[in-house]
């Protein structure tokens, strides 16, 4: 799965290109060793068409492998049987500064994976905080250098949006999304560096593009082909950017921008309607790198 597009790379270390460090990080993933689509909560999910969940843990060992090779923590929760989406580990909480906002998921299928989320932080020290209204965790709250942006349309209930303005103590941009295919944030905006983002426009209101043009004027613009194949589902750690190979016109973009893209395949995953972002949730801990 990882691609090392060897003419790409050559090419782009030619010419003027911003130098990217890269600053580790900790993640929290989820094995998909009960990975199945038995539902259908967006418009990816077919549940009469086979999957194999083998090959979904393959890929997703893959990822895994990836994140480790590149210097980064991945810390591990059980995966719960009956719980066929937990392997989206994006959806279990935010994190900031040491600081959790517990998911609350709005569909019956996945609700009981807020709780198993929460006490594995709960249990290692952290604060946990249960908001009154449905998030979904990593899907809707994107964390920039100065801000989070929050999604909202689908799945995370904007009332939340202020919640997790006060708990988690960073300005919260409201985004509405309004295409189903895109129906969590982190299906239509990737995080770049600090104050650096990519995004499909079409995916979001008139408003929320405006707001996007006026935040990041500079930012990386998707096709509606790049955000099909998930392109837009992507982890970056300020230098290295993983998504899916055929978001080629994004990984042209990435590269001339100075970032080094990785191809990643979790076709299995897709099934679902989800790719490396939706499996990756971020620890951020208050003193970078420290357990808690
Ligand atoms: N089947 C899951 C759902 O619809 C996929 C979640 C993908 N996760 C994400 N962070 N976008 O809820």
């Amino acid at each position: 799965m990882q691609q090392d597009i060897p003419a790409r790379q050559a090419a782009a270390t030619t010419g003027e290109r911003p130098v990217r460090t890269v600053r580790p990080r900790r993640y929290l993933m989820c094995a998909p060793v009960h990975f199945d689509v038995v539902y259908s909560i967006n418009p990816w999910m077919e549940p009469e068409k086979p999957t194999d969940t083998e090959l979904a843990v393959a890929q997703w060992e893959r990822l895994r492998s990836l994140y480790l090779g590149l210097g980064h923590q991945v810390e591990l929760i059980d995966p719960i049987p009956g719980l066929p989406d937990m392997v989206f580990a994006a959806n279990g909480a935010t994190v900031v500064d040491g600081k959790v906002l517990a998911s609350r998921f709005r569909h019956a299928q996945r609700v009981d994976e807020g709780p198993a989320y929460a006490t594995w932080f709960r249990d290692r020290g952290y604060e946990v905080f249960d908001g009154a209204h449905i998030n979904e965790g990593e899907g809707d709250y994107l964390v920039t250098g100065d801000r989070i942006l929050a999604g909202t349309g689908f799945r995370t209930d904007r009332r939340s949006h202020a919640e997790a303005e006060r708990f988690l103590g960073r300005p919260v941009v409201t985004l509405d999304l309004i295409d189903p295919r895109f129906y969590h944030l982190d299906t239509a905006l990737a995080v770049l560096d600090h104050e650096e983002v990519m995004y499909y426009p079409g995916a979001f209101s008139a408003e929320s593009r405006r707001t996007l043009r006026e935040l990041y004027p500079d930012a990386i613009l998707a096709t509606e082909e790049d955000a099909a194949v998930f392109g837009l589902n992507a982890v970056s750690d300020g230098r290295h950017v993983l998504l899916p190979e055929q978001a080629s016109h994004l990984i042209d973009a990435l590269w001339s921008r100075g970032f080094v893209p990785i191809g990643v395949d979790l076709s299995e995953l897709l099934k679902s309607g989800g790719s490396s972002k939706c499996c990756t949730l971020e620890i951020r801990d208050r003193v970078p790198g420290a357990s808690a």
